[in-house]
């Protein structure tokens, strides 16, 4: 007979019920089998009703991330055969308001991405018009904040960070990262806009340096080491208000 695995899945439907259960199925074992697979064999074959996010199956778009036995995970890159024969246990992301089975409310997070201003910003009368151009930049400007910006939105580093998961306020790793990747963008000009949020109580000094959204990026993209940059930029621009206020942020 054919091998199989469980998989307890996280429950929720308002509609129906007004606390979330926990449901368990039985799925084939396959080794090349990732989690997401297995769901998928679940809502094709076994349960339509269970609902949760997925697009690419390949670790790009950002919609497929759970908690997968406690930990922030892509479903979509996590194998069943790194948790066999245990059971997997399948949860929505951490800190996030449930709507329905493993589909979070992501809007809060959709909200501090705008704050951030995640775009190029150039001072006025400083911007090129169409017929001048695009804003050049060379591979080592470009190499420079690269790595910040193959974040994918799947807010993994969210789930896994004790700030925001006690305090909701904090802008939180993934958006602060992003900013980061435009500040440090030779063709943006637009930081000091970026700072009123970004070098807030709510934003990098809300930061205790855990690491773990680092530890949980599926893409390398440190947002920990990015808050710590940050921060020393904005440690500098108080320095320099302080010491010498008519040089600021030169
Ligand atoms: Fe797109 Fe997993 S389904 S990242």
């Amino acid at each position: 007979m054919a091998e199989t695995f469980e998989l307890e899945i996280f429950r929720y439907r308002p509609e129906e019920e007004s606390e979330p259960t926990f449901q368990t199925y039985e799925v084939p074992y396959r080794e090349d089998w990732v989690v997401l697979d297995a769901m998928n064999h679940i809502k094709d074959e076994i349960d339509g009703s269970l609902s949760y996010r997925w697009s690419c199956q390949m670790g790009v778009c950002g919609s497929c991330g759970m908690m997968v036995n406690g930990v922030p995970k892509l479903t979509c890159a996590a194998f069943l055969k790194d948790y066999h024969p245990k059971k997997i246990r399948v949860e929505p992301l951490n800190g996030f308001p449930v709507e329905r089975d493993l589909i979070s409310d992501m809007d809060d997070f959709m909200t501090k991405l705008q704050e951030v201003k995640p775009y190029i910003i150039r001072k006025e009368g400083e911007e090129k018009s169409l017929e001048e151009g695009e804003y050049l930049q060379s591979p080592a400007e470009l190499a420079h904040y690269k790595q910040y910006s193959m974040c994918i939105n799947c807010l993994l580093c969210y789930a896994a960070c004790p700030v925001y998961a006690i305090d909701s306020s904090f802008v939180g790793p993934a958006a602060i990262a992003l900013g980061q990747r435009y500040n440090m963008d030779s063709r943006d000009q637009g930081r000091d806009q970026r700072q009123e949020v970004i070098a807030s109580h709510e934003g990098i000094w809300e930061c205790t340096f855990v690491g773990e959204c680092s530890v949980v990026c599926p893409k390398d993209v440190d947002p920990a080491a990015a808050i710590q940059r940050a921060k020393v930029s904005s440690t500098v621009d108080w320095f320099k208000e302080v010491l010498i206020p008519w040089g600021r942020r030169k």
